[in-house]
Formats: C-alpha cells, structure tokens, sequence
C-alpha cells in the first residue's frame, strides 16, 4: 500500500512551544533523480560529523547505487528516505529501513543528519516530526528505534524531545580514532 509521499512545508514547535516557521524548507521524499546530489550531501555530513560510525573515506557508494537505493525506498511501503529541501538544496535527511520478516516488521529503524551550517535552526526536529506522522498513518509499522552514540548529546536532546526512550546501552562499542571509547544508545518511540 502507498503512504502519503506529498509532504508539506510545516511548523516546529520548540520545547519551550516557541513556534519556528520553516517557510523555506519543504520536506519531500527523496527520488532518484536526486542521487548525485544526495551522494553528495551523504559525504559531507560523513566528513563534518564526529558522532558516525562511518567515516567518510570508507563511503563508497556511487550514484548508480545510490539511485537503485532511493528507486527501492520508493517500492518498499515499509521504508521512507526524506530529505529537508531549502532553495533547491538537501540540508537534512531521514531513512528508515525495517526487516521483512513478519515477527519484526512492526519495527523500523532510521537514521537521520542535518548539514553543518543548517544545524540548531530546527531542521532535525521538523524532519524528525514529519517521520514520526507518516509512521504514526502507517498501517504495519508501530515502533521507531534508532542508535544513538553515548556522546552525542545534540541527538540525544532531540531524540528526547520527541520521548524517544533509552531502551538499552551496548557498552564501549565505538573506538574514535584518538582513543576515546563511547557506548551506543538503542531508543525507542511507540508513536
Ligand atoms: C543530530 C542532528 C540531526 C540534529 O539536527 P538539528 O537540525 O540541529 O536539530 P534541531 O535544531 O531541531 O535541535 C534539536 C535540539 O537539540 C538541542 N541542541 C543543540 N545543540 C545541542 C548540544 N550541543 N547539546 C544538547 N542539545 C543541543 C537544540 O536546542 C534543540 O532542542 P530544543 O528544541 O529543545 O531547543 C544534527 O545535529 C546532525 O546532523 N548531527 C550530525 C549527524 C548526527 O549526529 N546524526 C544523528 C546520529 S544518531
């Protein structure tokens, strides 16, 4: 079955209820013609984030792959990628991905960025709110669950916001090059 793929441009309520309005950024479902641009942004938030497990010289997929990606999100009613569009640009991404066997499709899994200069402004919260709606519709999916590093208190903050629960810790499973060892947050929503 086919979801809502026509998102809207909206408004992010701060925790304090302060209204911010994203007039200029649209939420949209990524197609295939984008790949090149997504590669793109995917290596720049590789080279600008100090809280992944992939480091952006160990990224690798081409736009060819990258298009067979997006055109598989666009066939699999259980996934979504959405992006953050603002003046033609990506500046945020959410992808999700849930595992085909029945006993477990109920749950889905994502990951989420913001470019470095569009962070703080409320893009993560507007990306992430538009997720939690289109999982909230679906007829299948009822947990979201993400991982999170110990020390990315950003994501932490944000993910809270939206009472994303901590739902267990795998200890001291991420090694930084400079020897710093962090453990690996599971949270969940049941939205
Ligand atoms: C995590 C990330 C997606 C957040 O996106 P964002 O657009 O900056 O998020 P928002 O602007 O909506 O801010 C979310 C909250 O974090 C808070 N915040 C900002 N910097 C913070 C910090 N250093 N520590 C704690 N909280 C912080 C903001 O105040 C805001 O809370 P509020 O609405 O209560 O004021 C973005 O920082 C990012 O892409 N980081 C690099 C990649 C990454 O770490 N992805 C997550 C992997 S699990």
């Amino acid at each position: 079955m086919k979801l809502a793929r026509n998102l809207t441009p909206d408004i992010h309520w701060g925790k304090q209820g302060i209204a911010q309005l994203n007039t200029k950024t649209q939420i949209t479902v990524a197609k295939p013609a984008q790949a090149k641009q997504l590669n793109a942004y995917i290596h720049e938030i590789f080279a600008t984030s100090n809280h992944l497990i992939t480091h952006a010289s160990e990224y690798r997929m081409g736009p060819w792959r990258r298009r067979r990606w997006i055109a598989r999100k666009l066939v699999n009613s259980e996934e979504i990628c959405l992006l953050a569009v603002n003046n033609g640009d990506i500046v945020g991404m959410i992808d999700c991905w849930t595992d085909r066997r029945k006993r477990v499709t109920h749950s889905t899994c994502f990951a989420m960025s913001v470019k470095s200069g569009w962070r703080c402004k409320g893009v993560g919260s507007l990306l992430l709110r538009h997720f939690i709606e289109w999982v909230k519709a679906h007829p299948v999916l009822e947990r979201i669950e993400l991982h999170v590093h110990s020390d990315n208190s950003h994501a932490i903050t944000l993910y809270k916001n939206f009472d994303f629960q901590v739902e267990g810790t795998r200890k001291r499973v991420v090694k930084y090059e400079d020897g710093r060892v962090v453990d690996d947050h599971i949270m969940a929503l049941w939205p």
